[in-house]
């Protein structure tokens, strides 16, 4: 199963995973702060790219900054008026996103936004409503974040969210044992997007699994 799944990574690497120099640096980087297990893979990034693209969105909230690799892929797919806030509640990781993408257009389109994203959010009221919402932040408030875009995704919008899996807990082979809330809030999570009827919905099976949602 294992040497399955590394030989099914290996062909997606290869593949489908073209990084450009500025998405390379910002991985580098990651890895230098040993943190590259929290960013999104080079075929995730591209999952969420192409999403963006087919939805043709164009106000985005990212709960979630890290180093700004999945932003700079969600910021690529927006057009030239397109904008996307991301949150992070380390505001060392959003400067240091915003200096390892300066050189590209699409960091135009940024805003970033430090500190707690509840906080956030609530300011974020007065944007709404937006084409879409990725969350990649606190698994212990995943509840929180889709009880807000409930609320103010777009009719039509598309709702994203990473590790979703949770490790493999949700389905009982964690590969890291989880907090208590986390595995809770996770599985409330995932229900809740298959079952409020808000949404046409699924999780799409990447190795970290991604919950996607459009909202009715
Ligand atoms: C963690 C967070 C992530 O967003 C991720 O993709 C992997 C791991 C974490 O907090 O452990
Ligand atoms: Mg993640």
């Amino acid at each position: 199963m294992r040497t399955k799944e590394t030989a099914k990574s290996l062909y997606l690497k290869q593949v489908f995973s073209k990084e450009d120099d500025i998405l390379r640096s910002i991985r580098n980087h990651s890895e230098k702060e040993n943190v590259s297990y929290m960013q999104i893979s080079a075929y995730e990034g591209g999952i969420v790219h192409f999403l963006s693209k087919a939805l043709q969105v164009k106000k985005v909230v990212e709960i979630g900054t890290l180093y700004g690799y999945s932003s700079l892929m969600i910021a690529r797919a927006l057009p030239e008026d397109g904008q996307l806030f991301t949150l992070d509640i380390e505001q060392k990781s959003q400067e240091k996103a915003k200096a390892l993408m300066q050189e590209d257009p699409s960091a135009a389109k940024i805003h970033f936004l430090p500190g707690s994203a509840l906080e956030s959010l609530e300011k974020l009221k007065a944007e709404a409503p937006f084409d879409m919402i990725f969350i990649d932040a606190d698994k212990g408030a995943y509840l929180d974040y889709l009880h807000w875009s409930n609320k103010y995704l777009k009719s039509g919008g598309l709702l994203v969210a990473d590790n979703t899996f949770l490790f493999g807990a949700v389905y009982g082979e964690p590969e890291k044992e989880p907090s208590e809330k986390a595995l809770s809030v996770m599985k409330q999570f995932n229900k809740e997007v298959a079952t409020s009827g808000l949404y046409n919905s699924t999780l799409i099976p990447t190795a970290e699994g991604l919950t996607v949602g459009i909202k009715k």
